[in-house]
């Protein structure tokens, strides 16, 4: 799956673009995605008043929209007529999903809302929210609260980490591991890839239940509904005991009574897994991550060295943390058969 970085766009749009213009180009594609222009233009071409209609935008505002477009080189003209340039149909149309569209461009919005207030978030120590004195739902609390986001988040990331997925499956050796407990598993999809490389493995996806209804969908179409069952429940309460596998995958910081209900779960010998793009020891990589970082709501920046100290303090052994692919990595530990 290939992102629109900044690569793909011609040299000549970029060669224009100061920071401050990058920004308001980038607030532009948004507020196109979330409009869904290259949608509806996706293998056609249409007259500006005719868009102007469907999305429901001022024949005042149209111009100065559709024509920057045409400037960023996402959609062409000719004869006031508009059509997606192969950039546009690309990256926004066939890399992406729907559920992608809307879930990626409403984030941004977020972003964008909580960088307007960066420095007071710097110089207080407040997040976005606090300063507006709106308190925002996390995440989670958005998809138990509207089932669409639930749908639209769980997808996304079911199309986002196929390739992590992929690599996992190719990286962690479970041959000898018969039950999984994939912890805040969303979609299944690592779950998905590790059963498929292991055909002696099964595997739970505790989620919240929202959650779970969309997982149950995407279980099925892989047919794998008799290895792979979601369970709702809460990750941050006791877990379901009897597993010899308990893996934490981009679930946000995990903290040491996580780990101990981890323990608590695994039979004797079992391993627990920790999957996400830790920070580096020295805190300054990935760049996506520290970037994330100043517009989301957690400032916690924990880093490889932290999991695996924690795992440690546990009582796991031989606690390892090796790259997988790109900037993902993951740390495991071991529970001795006999304690
Ligand atoms: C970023 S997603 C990662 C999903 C999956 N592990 C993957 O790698 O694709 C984090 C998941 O953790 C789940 N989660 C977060 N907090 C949770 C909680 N308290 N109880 C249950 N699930 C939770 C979310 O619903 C979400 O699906």
């Amino acid at each position: 799956m290939e992102l629109p970085t900044l690569d793909k766009f011609p040299r000549h749009v970029l060669a224009h673009l100061d920071i401050q213009r990058g920004f308001i180009a980038s607030r532009l594609i948004i507020a196109a995605e979330k409009l869904q222009v290259f949608r509806l233009l996706h293998g056609k071409r249409m007259k500006s008043a005719s868009i102007g209609r469907a999305l429901q935008i001022r024949p005042s505002r149209l111009p100065s929209f559709l024509n920057a477009l045409v400037g960023l080189g996402l959609l062409n003209k000719s004869h006031d007529a508009y059509g997606n340039t192969r950039l546009a149909e690309k990256y926004f149309v066939d890399e992406r999903s729907i559920y992608w569209t809307r879930q990626y461009s409403q984030e941004c919005l977020e972003a964008y809302e909580a960088l307007s207030a960066l420095e007071e978030c710097l110089q207080t120590g407040k997040c976005g929210a606090d300063i507006r004195g709106r308190k925002k739902p996390s995440y989670v609390e958005a998809m138990t609260r509207d089932r669409r986001r639930a749908e639209d988040f769980t997808q996304m990331l079911f199309h986002f980490h196929r390739e992590d997925a992929a690599a996992l499956a190719r990286h962690l050796d479970l041959s000898g591991h018969r039950k999984l407990l994939d912890v805040g598993g969303g979609s299944g999809v690592m779950s998905i890839a590790l059963v498929r490389a292991n055909p002696q493995l099964s595997a739970c996806v505790l989620e919240i239940e929202p959650v779970c209804k969309v997982t149950s969908g995407i279980v099925r179409r892989a047919g794998l509904c008799r290895r792979i069952k979601p369970q709702a429940g809460d990750i941050r309460q006791p877990l379901p005991a009897g597993y010899d596998v308990v893996m934490f995958c981009d679930v946000g910081p995990i903290s040491k009574p996580m780990l101990q209900n981890a323990w608590d779960s695994l039979t004797p010998g079992g391993l627990v897994v920790a999957v996400d793009r830790f920070f580096s020891d020295d805190g300054a990589k990935p760049l996506d991550r520290l970037l994330g970082s100043l517009v989301g709501s957690s400032v916690q920046m924990t880093t490889r060295g932290d999991v695996a100290s924690a795992m440690r303090s546990c009582g796991f052994r031989s606690v390892k943390a090796k790259r997988v692919w790109r900037d993902l990595w993951c740390i495991t530990g071991a529970k001795p058969s006999r304690h």
